[in-house]
This record gives structure tokens, sequence and C-alpha cells, in this order.
């Protein structure tokens, strides 16, 4: 135990880029730490957090990316349930923002615009007419962010300061980000966010999920439940009418756990807008703090994957948008529907619906949010 100690205290230099590095390595919580790669002469440092059961969650601080979570099937047997890159170059470019913390405003912003304070504000579009997950550039999901691993939990810091009117956006916004892997087999992701001048912000986490191990099939076969009872319908350009549409005897129906294949091709107005599932939802709860968003079963592993969150709504999204164009870890290749996502947040377009839930940061105030990922056999 002294010398394991010691030798994890030893900090090692590397040199990335012509910059000198000092690495711990590991770090006194145990949180595994290495060198994944480099970016703008920052390194790329890959963190690896694991708990007593053996679950293993590897992230990134370049776009907070979670880049692997490996946990057991009802036999013990562990798959990496994930899709990803094996290198920290396979995510750059990343068009599907594979494993990525995204925003300034997570989902659309219809035209690229909002007006705020009297005053319009001008975004890039980057989804025809529309900006998704925050612009084209300096987007969280594309930066490297400040990391250490956490002194007292096994988990992360990822810290970033986006500047007043990067990406169009008002405001130097300061985020922490942790990720925490408890011995409950959870992952639980905080948000932290302050502001110097009035700003929209939409913060998610976009990890595409497949119970059955990446790249091993598409995810019909899944069966999910959402606890929501009402959806935002959407127009051609996926952004919402403004209208909390009941689920009630539509194929958005999750209340029930219902195997996400099920209705998915149906000729519904709103899957052919989605291609799919491409939609949020919003969620029954009963005053703040952590409600239940969704569980999710595959039957073949047993697998069960539980979300919980502070956020209004989940997007909820089929991985419509894979087209085999993407090659991840061991060279599997993602196909459609190969992964869904389940992206805590608040409505997409909010900036633009008074009537939606507030999606403005003001001077002084603290913006905090938390999702947890549990995973489970049954
Ligand atoms: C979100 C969007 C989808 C798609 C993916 C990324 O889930 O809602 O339409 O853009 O991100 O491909």
């Amino acid at each position: 135990m002294m010398l394991r100690r010691s030798l994890i205290a030893t900090a090692l230099v590397t040199t990335i880029g012509g910059l000198l590095v000092a690495q711990q390595n590991p770090s006194t919580s145990g949180v595994q730490q290495e060198r994944f790669g480099a970016r703008e002469e920052r390194p790329i440092i890959l963190y690896t957090l694991k708990n007593s059961h053996g679950v293993e969650v590897r992230a990134m601080n370049y776009g907070g990316i979670i880049q692997s979570v490996r946990v057991p099937d009802r036999e013990g047997k562990f798959a990496d349930v994930v899709l990803g890159h094996d290198t920290a170059e396979g995510y750059i470019p990343n068009p599907p923002y594979i494993g990525a913390i995204v925003g300034r405003y997570a989902n659309r912003i219809a035209n690229g615009t909002f007006t705020l304070d009297g005053k319009t504000y001008t975004l890039p579009k980057n989804d025809g007419p529309n900006t998704l997950h925050g612009g084209s550039t300096r987007t969280f999901d594309k930066v490297v962010w400040e990391s250490q691993p956490l002194k007292d939990k096994n988990g992360v810091l990822f810290e970033y300061l986006s500047k007043d009117g990067e990406e169009g956006f008002p405001g130097n916004l300061k985020l922490r980000v942790t990720y925490v892997l408890t011995d409950s087999n959870e992952l639980v992701i905080d948000y932290e966010a302050t502001t110097d001048k009035a700003t929209p912000l939409n913060i998610s986490q976009h990890s595409y999920f497949n119970l059955k191990g990446e790249g091993n099939g598409d995810i019909l076969d899944h069966e999910i439940m959402i606890n929501a009872d009402r959806f935002t319908p959407v127009d051609k350009n996926l952004i919402p009418t403004g209208e909390l549409r009941s689920v009630k005897g539509t194929p958005f129906d999750f209340t029930k756990s219902t195997r996400i294949g099920s209705r998915i091709e149906d000729n519904d107005e709103q899957l052919v807008l989605g291609h799919g599932y491409d939609h949020n939802f919003v969620l029954n709860r009963k005053g703040a703090g952590m409600t239940p968003a969704a569980r999710v079963y595959e039957p073949t592993t047993g697998r069960v994957l539980e979300v919980s969150t502070t956020q209004p709504a989940v997007q909820f999204y089929t991985g419509n948008f894979l087209d085999g164009s993407v090659t991840g870890k061991s060279g599997h290749v993602y196909k459609r529907r190969y992964g869904f996502c389940l992206e805590t947040q608040h409505y997409p377009d909010s900036p633009n619906h008074p009537g939606f839930p507030n999606t403005i940061l003001k001077p002084g105030e603290k913006f905090h949010q938390t999702t947890a990922f549990k995973f489970s056999t049954k």
C-alpha cells in the first residue's frame, strides 16, 4: 500500500506540442489518467473511473466526451455500451456529437436567432436554417476543457470559460461539469454555470447507448419507458410548434415500457418529420429535484439503464442520422439506429418560446442541473 501510494503520487512530465505538462497518474482518488492526444497545443486527457463492481467509465477533457462505459450483463459479462472511438482523433470531427457535452444551447434555435432584453442575436446556422447544439466552431463538444480528478469522489471535474460573443452568445459563461461514478453503478453528471451577461443556456450529454454493446446491431429491440405524458411536436425543421401534445394514442406513448421499434415506422406525421424519434419529451414531475426520466431494458443481455434528472425534458433520439459513415471502436460501423440518446435538457428553441420554461441565465444566478445514468440488470 505504501509503495502504491508513493507511486501514484509521482508526477509525470510529458511534452505535448512543445509544452511541458505535469500529470499525476493516477490521482489520489484512484482515478486513472492518461494522455490521449492534443488539440490546439493542449493535452487531451482521458480519465478512467472504476468502481468496486468493476464498472468503468472513461471520459476526456476534449468536449467532455464519454468514451466508454463498461457494465455487466445478467451473466456478469462486461461490454462497452456507448458508441465512440478508440482514439481522440476519431472524435475530430464528430458530426453526430457522439458522447459529448453539448451547448451553449443544446438542440435547436430556429433561424439561428433570438432576442434578449431588446437585442437580437445572430448565431451560426449549422442545421439548415437552425443553430444546432450551440453553433459550428467553438461549441462545448469541440473544445479542450480544463480538467482534474475530484479529490473526494470517484470522479472528474471539467471546467470551461465560454467567452462573451463565442458563437454569437452574450456573456462570459463559466461552466463546471463533474462526472462521478458511484458504487451503485450510477454515473452522475452535474452541471453548474454562472454568467456576467444574460444568456440562453441549455446543456446536455449526447452519449449514444446500445445496451447489447456498441456496434452490436441496432437498438430497435430495446424496451423503453419514458416518464412523459406530453411531448413537443415539431415542424419540418424539427423546431417545436409550441404545442405540448398528449402522447396518448400516439407512437410517442412510452408511459408503459414498449419496444423502441414497435411503432417507429408508423405513418405518423411526427415520426416522418423526425425520421424516427427525435423529439423532446416533457417529464412528469412533482416539483423540483431529481425525477425519473426513462428506463431502458435490453432483453437479450438483461441490461437496464435508468435515467433521472433535474431537467424539465429529455430528447429521445434514435440515431436516425447515423448512416454507416462513422467507423467507431474496433472498426465497428455505426449504421442507422445503432444507438439511442436520452439527452436531458430544456425544450428546444425555448428562447423563442416565451411560454416554455425559462432558459435565460442572468448575472448573479447560479445554474445547476444534475442527470444520473444508472446501470443494472434484470
Ligand atoms: C440531436 C438532434 C438530432 C441530431 C443529433 C445529432 O439529438 O436532435 O436531430 O442532430 O443531435 O446528429
